[in-house]
């Protein structure tokens, strides 16, 4: 049977259920204070830039905690509708005024989440803050510490500081022998995957066995081994030396499919994948068996068990009840997963339910492209548009639909008011030179092509060169056609096989057969289910 926050959490549509595995824990951690008027603060609202996104979680805490008071903090500006006792609060997670601020106003917390930047150094700045200031028996949860070993996070597998999972096993190990208040006010330090959490107050499960702390790795290794899924196992005593060792090395181990992401060699502990839980405390440790081998959402596998059992739940429960954002969560999943006609039912109670949410446009107009159904695609971004105005991904979508129904003109004119607001759009200034293109101004094509790869960023460079160089290619400007394709052709990414096939078709038409061979081999062996690359090809040696 789901559990209560899970359930919340799917008819909502955060994804602290399904891409991860977090509401299961939280509700282990949170069952015991349901009840009580708690405040609750989480970092990070969601739908980052845009303010009428986020607040999925905000919503699932609030019907968790009836009696409880929630705020939610975003560095962006929010822009959301969650009842009386939801308050949304602008501000950064290591801004230390705008934090005491809060805490006067709205704590102090019994809870707070941290689930805002995820970088290393936020997070452990964010603590430091925070959690002196909370409530006797505060738990603090940091989610999403996988970033500890993500490079782009700041993170790394050696967890040089700041690191999340570092700092944090670092105050385990102290426990009960510094007096700094930010380990000293620590009763238990709780490690799940992508999770670490800090109590006031120990709340730890039952063991099923104790073992002393002079046991050796081995010996513990064995009486863990020995556990059915739920038990749990006491190490009574503070470890020291090798065991000290064995219980970081699992503390970290703990989030092996995220290290696996970046370090698929590194070596990690033998008993990852069955440990789900430990809790660390200043007198001993308590280690409990269950599956941990939850897909990062970096990599997520829908076949994994426990993830494809996570996604029936979601569609149990979405089938029995829900609203409009747990329905485009889970639309959103399916597409990603298994692509998009996969998500058809979902979209289609959307639209029915006259759906207003961003990710519904997005999806709902992607199934209409894909049935090539233009009048459907141009009815629904132009509701979209009405709702949200200023969305440039909208903009072209209407924009495209209507070029592909001889409505040029009206493309004309929205994409060129879409650009003067947002000049530096690549994939507008790039539909702008189509249109042109199709109405023959070739020299004003050139123009906007040129404009989109001096506004691209450099890793989406190949698509707007390709442009241009075809273009070119097509005024008999051959010498620097074969320049720019050559440069789109050796950038790396999903572009190269149409940069290479048009390099192919110039260097045939200046009548270099065996470098145009060349170049259409590589554009079939990089993609070789685009029968197009390969009738090409075929024509050629023809
Ligand atoms: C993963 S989303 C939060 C999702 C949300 N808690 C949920 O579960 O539905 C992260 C959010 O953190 C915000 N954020 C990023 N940096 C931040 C910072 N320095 N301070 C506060 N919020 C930040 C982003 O704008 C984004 O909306």
């Amino acid at each position: 049977m789901i559990d209560p926050l899970s359930e919340l959490a799917i008819r909502h549509g955060t994804d602290k259920f399904g891409l991860h595995d977090y509401t299961p824990r939280y509700h282990q951690l949170f069952a015991p204070l349901r009840d009580r008027p708690i405040r609750l603060l989480e970092i990070g609202v969601g739908g980052y830039q845009d303010a009428d996104r986020g607040g999925q979680s905000l919503a699932m805490w609030r019907d968790y905690f009836p009696q409880g008071q929630i705020t939610g903090i975003d560095i962006q500006t929010k822009a959301l509708a969650l009842g009386p006792r939801v308050a949304v609060l602008r501000g950064s997670q290591i801004d230390a005024d705008f934090l005491a601020e809060v805490v006067a106003t709205r704590g102090p917390f019994d809870i707070i989440i941290d689930d805002g930047s995820h970088r290393n150094e936020h997070v452990v700045e964010s603590y430091g803050l925070l959690f002196p200031t909370m409530a006797a028996g505060g738990l603090y949860v940091a989610e999403d510490v996988q970033t500890a070993f993500f490079p782009r996070f700041g993170g790394s597998l050696d967890l040089e500081a700041p690191n999340s999972v570092g700092y944090f096993a670092e105050i385990a190990a102290r426990l009960g022998q510094d007096a700094d208040p930010l380990v000293a006010d620590v009763a238990c330090v709780t490690r799940f995957h992508n999770m670490i959490a800090l109590h006031k107050v120990a709340r730890i499960p039952d063991a099923t066995r104790t073992v002393v702390a002079d046991i050796t790795p081995a010996a513990l290794a064995e009486a863990f081994a020995a556990l059915a899924e739920g038990e749990s196992l006491r190490i009574a005593g503070r470890p020291e030396g090798a065991l000290a060792a064995d219980i970081r090395a699992r503390f970290i181990a703990v989030d092996h499919r995220e290290i696996a992401v970046h370090f698929p060699r590194a070596t990690l502990h033998g008993q990852a994948r069955d440990l789900c839980r430990i809790d660390l405390m200043a007198d001993g440790v308590v280690l409990t068996r269950g599956a941990n081998d939850y897909p990062s959402n970096f990599a997520f596998d829908a076949t994994q068990p426990q993830a494809a059992a996570a996604l029936a739940q979601m569609e149990a429960v979405l089938r029995e009840t829900g609203e409009e954002g747990g329905f485009v969560h889970y639309a959103g999943i399916l597409t990603a997963q298994y692509g998009r006609e996969a998500a058809r039912d979902w979209i289609d109670r959307l639209t029915a339910m006259e759906a207003r949410a961003r990710l519904y446009f997005q999806l709902a107009i992607g199934l209409a492209q894909r049935d090539k159904d233009g009048a459907q695609v141009q009815a629904l971004a132009r509701r979209a548009l009405s709702i949200y105005p200023a969305d440039a991904g909208f903009t072209l979508s209407l924009a495209t639909a209507l070029l592909a129904a001889d409505g040029g003109a009206e493309a004309r004119a929205l994409v060129e008011a879409a650009l003067a607001s947002t000049p530096r759009d690549m994939n507008l200034l790039l539909l702008l030179s189509r249109i042109a293109s199709q109405a023959g101004e070739a020299d004003s094509a050139i123009l906007h092509a040129r404009r989109a790869v001096e506004v691209s960023a450099a890793q989406r460079r190949a698509k707007p060169l390709t442009r241009l160089g075809e273009l070119l290619a097509k005024q008999g400007a051959h010498d620097e056609a074969l320049r720019l394709l050559r440069e789109a052709a050796a950038l790396p990414g999903q572009f190269a096989p149409r940069s290479l096939r048009a390099l192919s078709a110039v260097l045939k038409t200046q009548g270099d057969i065996p470098a145009a061979v060349a170049a259409a081999e590589k554009a079939v062996a990089l993609a070789p289910d685009t029968r197009e690359f390969q009738n090409w090809l075929n024509a050629l040696r023809g």
